[in-house]
């Protein structure tokens, strides 16, 4: 009896394991069939819309076409812009031009690549901590990475500087271009191939919608906005508020007196940082002016005897207003402004000037 009943048993389990395993390889065959090409498709999908190019994203999106706005695009052309941004000069077509400026190239003031890890990361702290582990220079000109796709350039103070030069640079950036080669540059203006060179250049490093790091879900938001015909001012939003459209800039004067502390516990391991990074960038070897500066007690000392006042010898002063070029010495000092260095970060640089002189 117990023997029939346990072999019974077994066979009816069995045949239950194996209906079982027929019915849930079958689900189971149905499931990851479906699963693996709907994942498929999403990934080709996202992969594909990650590659686009953030401006037409937009555009599709209901955004504006800038005004630089490219459709057609020559490699060769971006190359020679590559040239003039960081040599001053470059040949195109059998054209040879000059150089742009004999004292500067935009690479002094302008680095070419991202200056933070997150991109709408404004923390001039941070952004100086980026530039020393990657050993880029702390310049006090915004990056040139994603400018093609800023709308206003010269923001907020720089009227200060240039006056009514910059009403036409604000929002056109051949304008903005144009302006720094002669101005900040102290150099000349680009004939239109050069010009246009730049462009092409700041074109062939554009923002994808891959550099937003944008999660799966917003992602998914894109593509469905897309696919349901676009203008979606909402999702456009979103996409904006992943990358800087413009630089403040904020210019604070010099502090007064009063307020300065003079290396008073200041950091002095992060002053040494601007100080190696920013100020040596230029000043070593008096590379782009007359004034040289290095890690000897010589720089310290000249620098903290000239700490107070409001000339342009005066750390608190020349950083914050910079100098101008006059006839006979086109080579001046550019400012950093608020959002470049902060006041806290400008007393660290003091305390290192301090430590640097043995004072
Ligand atoms: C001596 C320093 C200096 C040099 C050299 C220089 N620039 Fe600039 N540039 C600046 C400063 C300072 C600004 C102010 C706005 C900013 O970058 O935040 C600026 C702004 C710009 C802007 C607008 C950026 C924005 O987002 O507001 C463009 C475009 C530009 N420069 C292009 C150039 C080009 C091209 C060259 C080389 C031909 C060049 N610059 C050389 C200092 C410089
Ligand atoms: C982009 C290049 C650049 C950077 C960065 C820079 N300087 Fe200068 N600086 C200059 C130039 C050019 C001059 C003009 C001096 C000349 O006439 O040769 C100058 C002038 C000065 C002067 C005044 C010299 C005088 O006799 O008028 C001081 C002081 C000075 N810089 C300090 C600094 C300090 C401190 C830093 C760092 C926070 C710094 N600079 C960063 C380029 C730079």
């Amino acid at each position: 009896m117990t023997i029939t009943y346990l072999i019974l048993t077994t066979m009816k389990f069995k045949n239950n394991i194996l209906f079982l395993l027929i019915v849930s390889s079958a689900i189971g065959y149905g499931f990851i069939y479906s699963s693996s090409s709907e994942i498929e498709k999403i990934e080709a999908l996202s992969s594909e819309i990650k590659s686009q190019n953030l401006v037409d994203v937009e555009i599709a999106l209901g955004g504006e076409k800038p005004n630089h706005h490219m459709k057609e695009f020559d490699p060769e052309l971006a190359e020679a812009g590559e040239l003039l941004i960081k040599e001053g000069k470059a040949s195109y077509n059998g054209k040879n031009g000059s150089l742009i400026s004999s004292y500067f190239n935009c690479t002094d003031c302008h680095n070419l690549v991202k200056e933070t890890e997150s991109l709408t990361d404004l923390d001039p702290q941070n952004r100086l901590d980026y530039l020393v582990k990657k050993g880029l220079p702390y310049t006090p000109g915004s990056t040139f990475y994603g400018i093609y796709n800023r709308d206003k350039y010269y923001n907020d103070d720089y009227d200060k500087k240039y006056g009514d030069l910059v009403v036409d640079a604000r929002d056109t950036l051949e304008n903005a271009i144009q302006l720094c080669a002669e101005y900040c540059a102290s150099g000349r203006p680009l004939v239109d191939w050069e010009l246009n060179a730049i462009m092409h250049y700041y074109k062939s490093q554009e923002l994808k919608l891959k550099d937003l790091n944008l999660s799966d879900s917003e992602l998914n938001k894109i593509q469905s906005s897309i696919k349901n015909g676009g203008q979606d001012k909402e999702t456009l939003k979103l996409l904006q508020s992943k990358y800087v459209q413009a630089y403040g800039a904020t210019f604070t004067g010099s502090k007064a007196e009063s307020e300065r502390k003079y290396g008073e516990g200041g950091d002095v391991e992060n002053g040494r940082k601007i100080y190696e990074s920013g100020c040596m960038f230029c000043h070593k070897n008096s590379r782009v002016t007359f004034l040289n500066l290095d890690d000897d007690v010589l720089s310290g000392q000249y620098l903290w005897k000239h700490r107070k006042g409001y000339d342009d010898l005066s750390i608190y002063q020349v950083v914050r207003w910079g100098t101008y070029p006059i006839v006979g010495r086109q080579q001046y000092m550019p400012l950093y402004t608020k959002e470049k260095m902060s006041s806290q970060q400008l007393e660290d640089l003091m305390s290192y000037i301090k430590e640097l002189a043995k004072k």
